[in-house]
């Protein structure tokens, strides 16, 4: 177990939850969700990797981190996002500016393909994924952004587009500031 760092996640439908795993085995970290994260305990690791699903653009669990900003200011963050959306570079621009707000913009995010499945989802989540559906249905599909394309084509569908290969770049980038070891 390698003491210097810690993953914290947020994950309602488990794909967050893989990538957190699969991190775990890459760095040697240990895994926490952000709800029974306790900052006292966080504040302990010099790297923070922080990840979450993306539901209707926002990314689920960041509140922790920026509610803790401060006592986690000298801290290496960094943060990955996990969403149905196949990654474009500027829908992805987009959730950061959304999202990476009060002292996170200076942190570097990543984003991973997660999955869909409307059987797991919860009652509420299902309606509102239905309703979004509906709207978008409404549009002209030329003008479908990613998200509202991957959304639309998953209807019905149970998909599961997790892979290790989306977190290569967040690992490379750890290997470039030296946060873990270069394989040989
Ligand atoms: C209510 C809801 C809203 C969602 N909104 C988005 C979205 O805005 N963009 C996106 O790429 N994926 C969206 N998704 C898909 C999730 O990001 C995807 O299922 C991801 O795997 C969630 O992470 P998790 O499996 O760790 O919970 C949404 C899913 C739900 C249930």
């Amino acid at each position: 177990m390698n003491n210097n760092g810690i993953i914290l996640y947020r994950s309602k439908y488990g794909a967050a939850k893989k990538y957190a795993d699969w991190l775990k085995e890459a760095t040697g970290f240990e895994c926490m969700e952000t709800k029974k994260a306790d900052i006292q305990k966080v504040k302990e690791f010099d790297v923070i990797i922080f990840g979450g699903g993306i539901y209707a653009s926002g990314i689920g669990g960041i509140s922790f981190l920026k509610k803790n900003v401060q006592i986690l200011k000298n801290k290496k963050i960094i943060l990955f996002c996990v969403g149905a959306s196949p990654f474009e570079e500027g829908a992805f621009q987009e959730i950061c500016r959304h999202n990476l707000t009060e002292g996170l913009e200076k942190f570097p995010c990543f984003y991973c393909r997660g999955m869909w499945d409307e059987e797991a989802m919860s009652l509420k989540d299902r309606t509102l994924c239905k309703m979004l559906q509906k709207m978008i249905k409404k549009q002209d599909p030329s003008t479908y952004e990613p998200w509202q394309k991957a959304l639309v084509n998953a209807a019905g569908q149970k998909c599961d587009w997790t892979d290790p290969k989306y977190l290569e770049p967040l690992l490379a980038y750890m290997r470039r500031e030296n946060l873990i070891a270069v394989d040989i």
